[in-house]
Order: structure tokens, then C-alpha cells, then sequence
């Protein structure tokens, strides 16, 4: 009787497994139909993670660890110099109003830091993407909230 009972429980679990598998996988339901994908009209900021309303000052504190290699190896500080005014030389100064390469705003850095540059306008060296680190996504959105918050007033 033991051993029945124990059979029993193993088919218990693999139907538990199959059901999560096709729960995983979407049970085949139709993909999304696409063809009016361009009369869309474009998601809220707050979907796309780009409101500055969501910028906190924890994140901002994070940003900050990253730009100066204290967290996720950030090497932004080393071109960008310790302040972001660009006392180097090399790279740009990021807390005037002055934006190169996108309008300054949040998804703008974000495209621009995520993107690097690989065409400088008044500087000789490139920029890496990520300034050529594999930042992890939530060091990346730390990091141009930073940027972000040092010509930008957020939270408040
Ligand atoms: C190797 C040096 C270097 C590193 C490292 C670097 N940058 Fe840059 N950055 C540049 C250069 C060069 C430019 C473009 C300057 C130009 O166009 O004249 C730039 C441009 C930018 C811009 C756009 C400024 C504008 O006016 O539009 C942002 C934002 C930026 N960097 C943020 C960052 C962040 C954040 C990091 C760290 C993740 C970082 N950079 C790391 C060199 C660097």
C-alpha cells in the first residue's frame, strides 16, 4: 500500500510539472496580432520606466555608487570627472543644460549611456556602451537617474 501511495504522488507531481510547463509557455494562445502596431499610441512614461516621478533618492544614491565604480563597476567617473563637469577634458560636462547627443531628457541619457557614443562631437575619444561595462539593468536606470537628477530637479 505504501509503494501505491508513493506511485501515486510521483503522477501527482509530473502532472504538476506538465501544467507548469504549459502555463510557461503561454497554453499556445494566438500571438498578438501586430498589424496596428504603428497607429499605437505610445505607452505612459511610467510604463516604460522613463516618468521622473519614479525617480527616488534611493536610486539616485545608487547612480551615484555606479558613476564613481563604487557599484556594479561603473567607470563613468573617469572620463566624466568626480563632480560630472568634465574637468578631464575627455568627456563632456553633465550638469549644464548643454545635451550633445539626445534632449536631455530621461530616456534620452538612458539611450545615450545604455548606447555609448561612437561619434563625440567636441571630444576626441569615443564613449563604450555603458561606458564599456556590462552594467546590470538596475545600475544602468541607477545611473542615468543620477545624470539625470544633476541638471534636473526630481523629487519634489
Ligand atoms: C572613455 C571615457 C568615457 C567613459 C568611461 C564614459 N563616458 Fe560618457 N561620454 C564620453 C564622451 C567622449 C562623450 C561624448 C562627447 C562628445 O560628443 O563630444 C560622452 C557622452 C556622455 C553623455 C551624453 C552627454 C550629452 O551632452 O548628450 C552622457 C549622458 C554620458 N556620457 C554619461 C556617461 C555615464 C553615465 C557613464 C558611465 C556609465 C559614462 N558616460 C562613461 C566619454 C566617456
Amino acid at each position: 500500500m505504501r509503494h501505491a501511495g508513493l506511485a501515486i504522488a510521483r503522477v501527482r507531481l509530473w502532472l504538476l510539472g506538465a501544467v507548469f510547463l504549459v502555463t510557461a509557455c503561454g497554453g499556445g494562445e494566438p500571438a498578438e496580432a501586430e498589424d496596428d502596431k504603428d497607429d499605437a499610441p505610445a505607452p505612459p512614461a511610467a510604463a516604460t520606466g522613463f516618468d521622473p516621478a519614479t525617480i527616488t533618492p534611493a536610486l539616485i544614491a545608487l547612480g551615484d555608487s555606479v558613476f564613481r565604480g563604487l557599484a556594479g563597476m561603473g567607470t563613468c567617473m573617469s572620463c566624466h570627472g568626480e563632480d560630472a563637469t568634465g574637468p578631464t577634458g575627455v568627456a563632456p560636462n553633465l550638469r549644464d543644460a548643454e545635451w550633445l547627443h539626445s534632449d536631455g531628457s530621461w530616456e534620452g541619457i538612458f539611450k545615450t549611456v545604455q548606447g555609448g557614443v561612437m561619434a563625440p562631437k567636441k571630444h576626441s575619444s569615443v564613449m563604450l556602451p555603458m561606458g564599456g561595462t556590462n552594467l546590470a539593468p538596475e545600475h544602468l536606470r541607477a545611473v542615468t537617474a543620477y545624470v539625470y537628477s544633476l541638471s534636473h530637479k526630481v523629487g519634489q
